[in-house]
């Protein structure tokens, strides 16, 4: 992509940190949304080593940063080092946005909102009354956990390996989140597959029993490298609308924006862009992403 506007002394900056960064597609598609609406911001990765946290948020305040995004490893350590936390960053421990208010630095985390978002750009529907199924129990898991739940959700039932942190997911969206097994998958109107399972070495692999699906769920898989994983070709065989993580991704940037910018995100710029990453490179790091 080339950049409209010419870098100057008034150019400033929003990054990301991460331990790697150096693959993360937020660059591309917040530079994107940057130049469609000719704002004078670039936006840069930083590999930060684990534990090095609170230095980068240190330089956020004295270069004064647009915002920053936060991915692996340095949620928890983000969320115990910025100003204040909002409700939702506050009740995940962990924060993947940070945005700078008056000198403060106000920790979010915009995945469950960009999960929402998403499914309403993918699907035309609302979580709002219908029986959610996620699988997996880890801070994306939760994350949606939680946004399913506010958003009104009849039901979220939390189907994970590992009893434990499906429990801790499953107090996070109470009263209407539960720990389940695997067949409540039949009962669902909506699944959402927020393991790893299918995800690059793994691809091929089903994070479920396919023939748990049927005509009439709605059915995201949060990995969008493979494309189209395993999961979402078999749940759409057996008649489920099936769709894949671009959409979280693209609009957890693009709530992160808006935080930033106070402008509506320009989100078909950023879809355009982070697509064409990924036709460019498609074996990209997914760890990388916030
Ligand atoms: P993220 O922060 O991206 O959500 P994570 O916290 O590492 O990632 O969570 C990964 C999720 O995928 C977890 O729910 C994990 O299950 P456990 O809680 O039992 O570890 C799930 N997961 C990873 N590999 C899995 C596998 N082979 N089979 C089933 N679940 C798996």
């Amino acid at each position: 992509m080339t950049r409209a506007l010419p870098i100057t002394g008034a150019t400033r900056l929003a990054a990301v940190i991460g331990d790697p960064a150096r693959h993360s597609l937020s660059p591309a598609i917040h530079n994107a949304a940057f130049d469609a609406l000719g704002l004078d911001s670039v936006f840069l990765a930083f590999d930060v080593p684990r534990g090095q946290a609170p230095a980068a948020l240190e330089a956020v305040r004295t270069f004064g940063l647009v915002g920053l995004s936060v991915t692996m490893p340095h949620k928890a350590d983000v969320a115990a080092a910025v100003d204040e936390l909002d409700d939702t960053a506050s009740a995940l421990e962990a924060v993947n946005c940070v945005v700078p208010v008056g000198g403060r630095l106000i920790g979010t985390n915009t995945d469950g909102e960009g999960f929402v978002r998403g499914l309403q750009h993918d699907a035309g529907i609302d979580p709002g009354g219908r029986r959610c199924v996620v699988l997996g129990a880890g801070g994306a898991a939760r994350a949606i956990v939680l946004a399913l739940a506010r958003t009104g959700a009849e039901s979220v039932t939390i189907v994970n390996r590992t009893a434990a942190s499906a429990e801790v997911a499953a107090q996070l969206g109470a009263p209407v989140a539960r720990v389940g097994v695997p067949a409540d998958i039949a009962r669902a109107d909506l699944v959402v597959n927020a393991t790893s399972v299918g995800m690059g070495a793994g691809a091929g692999d089903l994070p479920c029993d396919p023939d748990l699906f049927g005509p009439d769920q709605i059915v995201v898989d949060i990995i969008y490298n493979p494309f189209e994983t395993a999961l979402l070709r078999s749940a759409r065989k057996r008649g489920a609308l099936a769709f894949n993580g671009l959409s979280m991704l693209v609009f957890q940037a693009a709530v992160a924006f808006e935080r930033w910018t106070d402008h509506p995100a320009p989100v078909p710029a950023m879809l355009t862009a982070v697509q064409d990453q990924l036709a460019a490179e498609p074996s990209v790091d997914l760890a990388a992403e916030p």
